[in-house]
Formats: structure tokens, C-alpha cells, sequence
């Protein structure tokens, strides 16, 4: 029979891998909750209207990417392609606007978008984000950045560098779009077809255009931040600023405009300088929770793609993560020396001690080959000897030491913690 294959652009995390995310998944949540992020988790589908209004109806992720389908009583359901929207949606479904603000929220989430697939763009991936609902002070976008910064620096990563920019807002982004229509619009009829749709509804998109002709196209466009209102200028000007007064490198780049229609003022991007590729994404978005049905809260957050950023990871080597071994196997053959290693194994465990043993009936020495071959730190033998005196040996595997015990949970454990 032909064998199944997993859907393409999803992938699997396989037994011997899956410490390293947890590790990396252990520290980051400490990261977030130290700076007072509390974990939100949500539906893995939305009504496919929270992404339209959300995301934007001009977005790549709206117009080509989603997983959108009928449910059997005819909604239109869409997979979650992100995480600030279903957050959102939370926020005001239950009333978390009534708690103390800000609200500042953590996730780390599978997310769907049908993507080509390629190195770092997968169709099924995961984000860790943060979200802070209720602030419109540039010191939340400061903090949301050194959020970000603090991941890389606690995973020791190095060559990321952060970029910013700032999009402006409703107000100075009329004017701008203007300007940036007039230049596009002289050769508009040159442009890919997205990006001819996208000219009347949101031409700030067509920056974002990845086609090589538009990307040249693009050359020498006026940029937003050239036409930021005075109250925009004033915000992105603080952020700097404070960015500077606490010794964090950034470049400001222009190009950022982001994928997503919701952004307002700052925005960045912490990027791999060897891949080029973004690990972690966000900014402002002021206007999205009363696109949602919400009254004016002005927000910013980010999102990191947890498979990029565990595949720089690796490549630093980190020895602090080791995949965990046994304590203690314990051997033993026949009736009476196997409930033994039953009772033993259990005691020690409910004291937190990592003992594997054998399941399998296997003979004295393959049980032996076993217990090296998953390196366990220590090996007790139980066999007709030991049950009749209740006295074993505790071998030290790395040494090859022993050392007498009872064959009672309590004096092992003593031996081998
Ligand atoms: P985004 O830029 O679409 O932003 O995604 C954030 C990050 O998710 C990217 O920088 C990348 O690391 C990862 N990512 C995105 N698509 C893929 C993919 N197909 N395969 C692997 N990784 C991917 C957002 O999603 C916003 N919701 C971020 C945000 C939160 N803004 C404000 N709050």
C-alpha cells in the first residue's frame, strides 16, 4: 500500500528534537512574563470575516492565502493566518477592556497561510507574539521592541538587527497615498496584477510587492516617512530617541511597510543578517480594535516565526540544551523481579526521578545493551540475589562506580540524585 505523506509546507517535530522547543519555548515564556505578559490562547479557526476586516482585504494573506472553507452549517471559517486579530476579538468578546490597562497578552500558536513553499515559508507554522491593548504612549512600542530584543539576547543569538519605520496614520497616510498614486500611476499599466488591483484600495501595499518589475518599479517612490504628520513625527521621534538612551541598535528602513493593512506608526522587524529573512515582525496598530467593533484602543504587538527563530538557535550550538536522560534503569528478569522494579520504579518516580526500565521482557544483557545504548546516568540490577537479601549495586554509568544500597526507593534515591 503507498504510504501517506505529510500535507506539503507542514512538517513534523519528531521525539529527539522536541526538547530543544521546549527548552526555547521554557525560557521565552519566563522572558514574557517577567515583562508582565500573561498567555492568551484561542480558537485555531475564526469566522473568515474577523481576517477580512482585521488583515485586510488587500493583503496577500487575505486575497491568496487563507485556509477558507464552509463549515457543515454554511459559515464561511477561516484557519487563523495570524494572531493579533483572534486576540483582538478576545479582548472585546470578554471584556478585557474593563480590566486594569494595559492589557499585555503572550501567545505561541500554530498559524495557517497557503504560501509558496520555500526555506523559513511554511504552509503550518508557529508564532510566538505579544500584544498591548490600551496604550498610545511610544514607551509601549519601546517596551514591545526590547520585548523582542530580549529574546534574542536570552537565546544568545547574535547577528539579528532590528530595522523601524514608521507608516504614519490615517490622517498623514491620505496625503502621502496621494503623492505615492501619482508616481505609481505614471506606470501603472507595467505593474503585476495584484498591484494594479491594489492602486485604488491601497497602493502602500504596492510597496510591499515582492514581483521583480514592481520591486524595480518601486525605485526612487516618496516614502511615508518623508510625510509623517506632526503628531507621527513627534511619536517616531521618542522612539528613537529612547532606542538610543538605552543603547539599542536599529536602522531606520524606509521599505517597511508590512504585510499586514492594520499598522499605524512604528513598525519593525528584527532580521537575520545571514538569511535576510525576518524572524520577528510587529508595531502599532491604532485603528484595528474599532475595526473589529471596539471603541478607539490604540495597540502594538509582534510575532516571531518560532521555526525560523529555532533554526538560528541551533546554529549558535547552545550546550545549555540537552535532551534528558534516564536517572536510573533498572534491570530485571522474572516474575517476582519485575513487580519489584514496578514498585521501585513507581516510588521513585512520584519523588521526580526519571527511571525507564524494562517493558519488553527482554533478556539480562540486551536489558543491559538497552540502558547504555539510551544513556542512562545509573543502573540497578534486581534479580533473585538482590530480592532474596534486599541489597543491590547502583552502577554510576560515567564511572563505572557502585555503591551498596537497600532495595528500597528511599535509600536509592539518595545515591543517585
Ligand atoms: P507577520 O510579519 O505576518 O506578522 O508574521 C510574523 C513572523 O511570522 C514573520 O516575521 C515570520 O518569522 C513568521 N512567519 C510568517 N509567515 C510565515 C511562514 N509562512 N512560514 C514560517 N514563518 C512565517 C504577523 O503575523 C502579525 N500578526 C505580527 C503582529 C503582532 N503585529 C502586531 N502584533
Amino acid at each position: 500500500m503507498e504510504m501517506i505523506q505529510r500535507p506539503k509546507g507542514t512538517r513534523d517535530l519528531l521525539p529527539y528534537e522536541s526538547y530543544k522547543w521546549q527548552f526555547v519555548e521554557r525560557k521565552l515564556a519566563k522572558v514574557l512574563e517577567d515583562y508582565g505578559f500573561k498567555e492568551i490562547r484561542l480558537p485555531v479557526f475564526e469566522y473568515t470575516e474577523l481576517f477580512q476586516r482585521g488583515v485586510g482585504e488587500t493583503t496577500d494573506v487575505v486575497q491568496k492565502e487563507m485556509y477558507t472553507f464552509d463549515d457543515k452549517g454554511g459559515r464561511s471559517i477561516t484557519l487563523r493566518p495570524e494572531g493579533t486579530a483572534g486576540t483582538v476579538r478576545a479582548y472585546l468578546e470578554n471584556g478585557m477592556s474593563s480590566k486594569p490597562s494595559p492589557s499585555k497578552v503572550y501567545y505561541n500558536m500554530g498559524m495557517y497561510r497557503y504560501e509558496n513553499v520555500q526555506k523559513g515559508r511554511l504552509r503550518e507554522f508557529h508564532q510566538i507574539g505579544v500584544e498591548l491593548l490600551g496604550s498610545q504612549s511610544y514607551l509601549a512600542d519601546v517596551d514591545t521592541i526590547l520585548v523582542g530584543k530580549s529574546i534574542f539576547d536570552t537565546l544568545n543569538i547574535p547577528n539579528i538587527s532590528l530595522n523601524i519605520n514608521s507608516i504614519g496614520c490615517q490622517k498623514c497616510r491620505g496625503e502621502y497615498q496621494k503623492i505615492l498614486k501619482e508616481f505609481i500611476g505614471k506606470n501603472l499599466d507595467k505593474y503585476c496584477d495584484t498591484c494594479k488591483t491594489r492602486f485604488d484600495k491601497n497602493p502602500l501595499r504596492i510597496l510591499d510587492c515582492k514581483e521583480k518589475r514592481c520591486k524595480e518599479l518601486n525605485v526612487g517612490a516618496p516614502m511615508m516617512i518623508d510625510y509623517l504628520c506632526e503628531e507621527c513625527k513627534t511619536h517616531f521621534e521618542n522612539v528613537k530617541s529612547a532606542l538610543t538612551a538605552v543603547k539599542v541598535d536599529y536602522t531606520i528602513d524606509s521599505s517597511i511597510v508590512r504585510g499586514l493593512d492594520y499598522y499605524t506608526k512604528t513598525v519593525f522587524e528584527f532580521v537575520d543578517e545571514k538569511t535576510g529573512l525576518t524572524v520577528l515582525g510587529g508595531g502599532r496598530y491604532d485603528g484595528l480594535v474599532e475595526e473589529i467593533g471596539g471603541p478607539h484602543t490604540p495597540a502594538v504587538g509582534f510575532a516571531m516565526g518560532v521555526e525560523r527563530l529555532m533554526e538560528m538557535f541551533e546554529e549558535t550550538n547552545n550546550t545549555e540544551v540537552q535532551e534528558k536522560v534516564p536517572d536510573l534503569y533498572i534491570v530485571s528478569c522474572g516474575n517476582k523481579e519485575n513487580i519489584k522494579a514496578i514498585e521501585i520504579a513507581e516510588s521513585l518516580r512520584n519523588q521526580g526521578v526519571y527511571v525507564e526500565k524494562d517493558i519488553m521482557e527482554r533478556s539480562f544483557n540486551a536489558q543491559l545493551k538497552y540502558a547504555d545504548k539510551i544513556n542512562s546516568k545509573n543502573l540497578l540490577v534486581i534479580g533473585e540475589n538482590e530480592l532474596s537479601t534486599n541489597k543491590a549495586k547502583i552502577k554510576n554509568m560515567a564511572t563505572g562506580e557502585e555503591q551498596e544500597t537497600e532495595l528500597l526507593a528511599s535509600s536509592i534515591v539518595k545515591l543517585i540524585k
